[in-house]
């Protein structure tokens, strides 16, 4: 293939790209967007601060205005994220115990039911899990509200939207290590249990380099019986090209592992300022990264 969508779909995959609604009207940017990319997720405009910014009253056009683009450019869209301890909206911000339960368990379904049945898949919870040694949950006040918020957000979501693939999403999960190992407890549970569960992202917000054990690591998971997906790629660093074309490698050799999505891009729409993490530079140009990506598909 000739573009990034193009040749993942020769194995069956995607590549996919954040978008930005406020983007929309740069015709360099929707030109890379519609020849290279043919899965998108909306970089802000479906959390929760953005589509219930008072609570009962949702705000569905910015992502609106993200799925129609999309779909008029024959791509399909991950939804992304349902329930989240970052960019909820201020009201939801100091709210706890059964409210709070009650408010994340209405968010999903009406903003999954607004969806229904237009989305490829769902980021249902995003980062619920600590970084560092102990592979235990976040604190927030998501977790604070009874540490089953987790499934009960996945059985919301099944039941709002019961086509749209339900996934885990998180980073510094991307070697075998105590933050990926707890996820791999939870999804290895929630199969045992019946809690419904079909991919897992991983974010990939990479610098100079990757785990050695990176491919295991979404091996292992696929192992469980899901989808593993790279989400929100970027990578900083000199070495750049190389670590692009062994993530896409690694991706390739998962047979579970069915698209990646960078988080951006040109350079300058990343939101890791001044580190150039993408594929295209800030005119739009093909970077080695695009290259390396490219033929390692
Ligand atoms: C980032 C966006 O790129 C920024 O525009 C925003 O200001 C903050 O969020 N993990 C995620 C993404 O799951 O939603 C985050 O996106 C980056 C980290």
């Amino acid at each position: 293939g000739t573009t990034l969508g193009a040749s993942a779909a020769e194995t069956g995959r995607y590549f996919g790209t954040a978008v930005s609604v406020g983007k929309l009207g740069d015709s360099t940017y929707v030109g890379i967007l519609n020849r290279e990319f043919n899965r998108v997720t909306a970089e802000n405009e479906m959390k929760w601060d953005a589509t219930e910014p008072s609570q009962g009253s949702f705000n569905y056009a910015n992502g609106d205005r993200i799925l129609n683009q999309a779909v008029g450019n024959g791509s399909r869209v991950r939804g992304h994220a349902l329930a989240w301890h970052n960019q909820q909206p201020g009201w939801a911000q100091g709210m706890s115990g059964s409210a709070l339960r009650n408010a994340m368990v209405n968010h999903i379904t009406q903003v999954a039911t607004h969806y229904r049945g237009r989305l490829y898949a769902w980021d249902v919870v995003n980062e619920a899990f600590a970084d560092g040694n102990g592979g235990g949950r976040r604190d927030s006040n998501l977790q604070r509200t009874g540490n089953d918020w987790i499934e009960v957000a996945f059985r919301t979501a099944r039941a709002a939207d019961p086509g749209a693939k339900l996934c885990y999403n998180d980073y510094n999960t991307d070697g075998v290590n105590a933050k990926s190992t707890g996820i791999y407890n939870m999804v290895a549970d929630f199969k045992a249990r019946g809690v419904p569960i079909d991919c897992v992202g991983f974010q990939s917000h990479l610098t100079n380099s990757v785990p050695g054990d990176y491919q295991a690591n979404l091996q292992r998971f696929a192992n469980l019986g899901v989808d593993v997906q790279i989400t929100e790629l970027d990578i900083s660093g000199s070495n750049q090209a190389n670590v692009y074309a062994s993530v896409v490698r690694s991706c390739m050799a998962v047979a579970r592992c069915t698209g990646l999505t960078v988080w951006g891009i040109r350079d300058s729409d990343s939101w890791r300022t001044g580190q150039n993490p993408l594929l295209f530079d800030n005119n739009g140009n093909k970077k080695a990264a695009y290259t390396s990506t490219l033929n390692a598909l």
